[in-house]
């Protein structure tokens, strides 16, 4: 596992118990109308109720119930053995039964990089810097002394709040205040399917750090003269700094469970936030049986936004997560700022490298030092795994160590331990030129798999190798980007290709947010050095870019709905990068299924022109257009409806998602959608449409002027796409785009498209 990425696979943990019968956590959907309910006065008696018909012991039955669903989902998470859960399934009230399973958690800089400046007229200015808003953070919880979280000229907290600060291991209601105006944490269900636990603080505060960063990165508040051991100095300020913060703790060291996201949820809905931030997930899974899709349907319904990484498992197809169309689903990109930190070898070559590392701290920075690389026929010592490396052979000199497996600044602290001077980390196959800046706790560097196959070969070459390595400080502007982050997940959508996901993109590369004070800036228990903020890399830090972005918009426009909120961030995104060339990914220009719409445009994201909204009806019709039974639409939506009826009253249906993709199935080579826009920008405006056909496809637009006289007026339009031929391949893509622009260039409003051909 890599330290920093923490967006990891799904894996199922189950305890043994003194039940006879193992016990496991499963998450039990109930039907909320015309049931039991009735008999009871609560629903935490009802729900208890299913408990006591299933156990067949005299075992208290409250000790088996975990939680209690009210506003996510009518259900509850439960401690059940397998004949239990026979029984459960086979009630009338029963809809479905889940196990629960684990998910992972996946700037000083970052908001001038996106164009936001303080000065009048712009989004921060026209949105207060997000004030008002609520940004519910679902992770590792916060450091609540962190300087991001001071309170200084927040207003007071707002009226509709319902939150709490709830009290815990060193925590306790002093440790709110204006900006973070609530802290809960969710551990029964980690507790429940970790038999052995890691120490950590059970209470809201973070003992990992993930928490502390991303929800610094949302709403933190400007922290002048911000750097991570001398590097990146500058204001480091989360992007809607006016925004209020509202923590819920669903992961631990061992990972998040679904039963206390729920739980997290279905109280933030309750406490009323304006905004939740996910940065977490796993494996793409089927809508009804996605928690975090079920419990944002609601939070949507409630007008509640809910921002998700994308996850980390890219470049590889369809790896990207939490894809429901009501999630705005956020991929990563890099920032134009770099840490280089080169290595000169002894045969004159130069190697680049990036690094933060204060040189000034040791006495072996920047000195010639003998290179070596352990082979011992094993690959653990070519990892640097713990207790792998032989002190005779390292001591006092440069280590090579291979990235992968163990955490990156770990390797350098398994170097430091067996007597290393200095670390080269050097990329495999797996990561190639990625970058990833670290902090490590002696002198090292990164090198690509390019320049490690130089480095391993001048190794090889001599008897006594020999290195140095220079650390050059920060430096800005010099590289292109943004590009797309090459961990970043991608489409298409793997459950619903029918939505083209991501999103968009967003800063995930080298971010620099607040950081726990009792941390070292890697992590590492070992680490003594103390800051307050650190480096980090992930779809976990994009995510939260775009929950700040998303109270922006909300702080300007209150009335509008998270599907507005989502379709202003994706159809005023960036196609092209800082030098005016497309947005690069893996050194090619980026495809829709890498970046979605693009990179976000905070700036121009305030002031869209025109939106595609979409009410919640919408998704429902969606998903029966897609064919879902009326179990699982019921499981997703809570809402028992006719599929047959609702697709009769709208035929031709098409969800007005912000983007589009179009496939054509089994040689159909004609499609027709329809597309629904709100002017939210002047008066009297005229939009013509501009079309970049994707390749093999004919798009026609009718019609191709809209005429908005009013605000708030809507106006609808169809595209129909023809395939030039039928493709025999199994599965084949192409893409374009489709712009609305304003007459006289104010506006213009952009959709990404994209086009399938599949054989079957
Ligand atoms: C609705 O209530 C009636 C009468 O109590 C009952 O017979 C029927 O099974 C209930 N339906 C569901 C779906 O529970
Ligand atoms: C919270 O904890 C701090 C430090 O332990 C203490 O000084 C303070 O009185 C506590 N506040 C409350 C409300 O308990
Ligand atoms: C080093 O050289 C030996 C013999 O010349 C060769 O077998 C080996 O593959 C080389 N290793 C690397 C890492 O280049
Ligand atoms: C961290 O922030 C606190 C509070 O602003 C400050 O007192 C402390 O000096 C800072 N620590 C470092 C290492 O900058
Ligand atoms: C949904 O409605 C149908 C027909 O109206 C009914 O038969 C069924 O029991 C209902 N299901 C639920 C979950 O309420
Ligand atoms: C563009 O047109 C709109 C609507 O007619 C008008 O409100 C706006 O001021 C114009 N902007 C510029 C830059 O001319
Ligand atoms: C547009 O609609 C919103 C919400 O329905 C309303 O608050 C606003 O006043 C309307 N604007 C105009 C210019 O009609």
């Amino acid at each position: 596992m890599e330290s920093k990425i923490l967006f990891l696979s799904t894996v199922f943990f189950c305890i043994l118990s003194i039940h006879a019968e193992t016990l496991r956590t499963y998450i039990v959907q109930l039907h909320s109308q015309n049931t039991t309910s009735s008999q009871f006065t609560s629903k935490f008696k009802w729900h208890l109720s299913f408990i006591k018909q299933a156990i067949s012991s005299d075992e208290n039955p409250s000790s088996r119930l975990l939680y209690s669903y009210r506003s996510t989902m009518d259900g509850f998470a439960a401690q059940l053995t397998q004949s239990e859960l026979d029984y459960l399934q086979n009630l009338p009230d029963v809809i479905s039964v889940r196990p629960d399973r684990q998910l992972q958690i996946q700037t000083t800089y970052s908001y001038k990089f996106l164009g936001l400046n303080p000065a009048r007229g712009d989004a921060w200015y026209q949105s207060g810097y997000g004030r008002g808003t609520i940004i519910g953070v679902l992770d590792t919880g916060v450091w609540p002394e962190s300087p991001s979280f001071n309170d200084r000229g927040m207003p007071p907290v707002p009226k509709k709040w319902r939150g709490i600060c709830q009290a815990g291991q060193a925590f306790n209601s002093s440790n709110c205040n204006r900006k973070l105006i609530g802290a809960r944490y969710f551990i029964k269900g980690h507790l429940a399917a970790s038999p052995s636990r890691i120490p950590e603080y059970v209470s809201p505060r973070d003992s990992h750090g993930h928490g502390t960063h991303t929800s610094s990165t949302s709403g933190g508040v400007a922290v002048p003269m911000a750097s991570v051991l001398g590097y990146a100095r500058g204001v480091a300020r989360g992007m809607a700094p006016g925004a209020h913060i509202a923590v819920y703790k669903v992961c631990w060291f061992n990972g998040c469970y679904n039963s206390d996201i729920l739980a997290a949820m279905d109280l933030a809905i309750r406490d009323g936030v304006d905004i939740l931030s996910l940065s977490l997930g796993g494996f793409p899974v089927p809508l009804y049986d996605d928690n975090i899709a079920i419990g944002s349907f609601r939070a949507m319904e409630h007008g509640i936004s809910v921002v998700c990484a994308a996850g980390n498992n890219g470049p590889v197809a369809m790896s990207v997560a939490n894809e429901a169309p009501w999630i705005a689903t956020i991929g990563a990109s890099t920032l134009d700022r770099k840490f280089p930190a080169v290595v000169h070898m002894g045969n004159g070559q130069v190697l680049y490298g990036e690094s933060m590392y204060q040189a000034n701290q040791f006495s072996r920075a920047g000195k010639e030092l003998e290179l070596v690389y352990v082979t011992n026929g094993d690959t653990e010592s070519q990892f640097c795994l713990s207790g792998s490396l032989p002190r005779d052979k390292v001591r006092g000199k440069m280590v090579v160590c291979d990235r992968g497996v163990n955490g990156r600044a770990e390797k350098g602290q398994v170097v430091k331990d067996a007597g290393g001077a200095a670390m080269i980390l050097a990329n495999t196959e797996i990561n190639l030129e990625e970058d990833s800046v670290d902090v490590h706790v002696l002198p090292a560097t990164l090198i690509g798999f390019d320049e490690s196959v130089r480095l391993k070969a001048y190794i090889n070459s001599t008897v006594r190798p020999l290195g140095r390595i220079d650390f050059g400080g920060t430096v800005i502007g010099k590289s292109r980007a943004p590009a797309v982050a090459r961990f970043s997940a991608r489409g298409p959508s793997f459950t619903n290709p029918s939505i083209l996901k991501p999103d968009v993109i967003a800063p995930g590369v080298n971010i620099i947010a607040a950081w726990p004070q009792n941390l070292g800036p890697t992590g590492l228990p070992e680490d003594s050095r103390r800051v307050n903020f650190t480096v980090m890399s992930g779809t976990s830090m994009a995510c939260p870019h775009v929950s700040g972005i998303a109270a922006l918009i909300r702080a300007a426009h209150p009335r509008w709905t998270p599907a507005a909120i989502k379709s202003a961030i994706m159809t005023t995104a960036e196609v092209t990068d800082h030098t005016g060339r497309p947005i690069q990914d893996e050194g090619q220009a980026a495809g829709v299924f890498a970046m979605g719409a693009g990179q976000v445009n905070p700036q121009r994201a305030i002031n869209p022109g025109l939106i595609y909204d979409i009410r919640p009806d919408d998704y429902v019709t969606h998903l029966c257009s897609l064919g879902y039974t009326r179990s699982e639409i019921f499981s997703i939506t809570h809402r028992n409806v006719s599929c047959h009826e609702i697709m009769n009253m709208n035929r031709g249906f098409s969800l007005n998602y912000p983007s589009m993709s179009v496939i054509f199935k089994d040689g159909s080579r004609r499609k027709m959608i329809t597309r629904r826009l709100t002017n939210v920008g002047s008066p009297n405006s005229i939009y013509s449409v501009k079309v970049t056909a994707p390749t093999g496809v004919k798009v026609k637009v009718k019609p191709r002027r809209l005429v908005f006289k009013h605000i708030n007026q809507s106006l609808s339009y169809r595209v129909w796409f023809f395939s030039r031929k039928v493709k025999r391949a199994a599965m084949t893509f192409a893409e374009g785009h489709l712009t609305w622009i304003q007459s006289n260039g104010s506006y213009r409003v952009r959709s990404p498209i994209s086009v399938t051909w599949k054989s079957r």
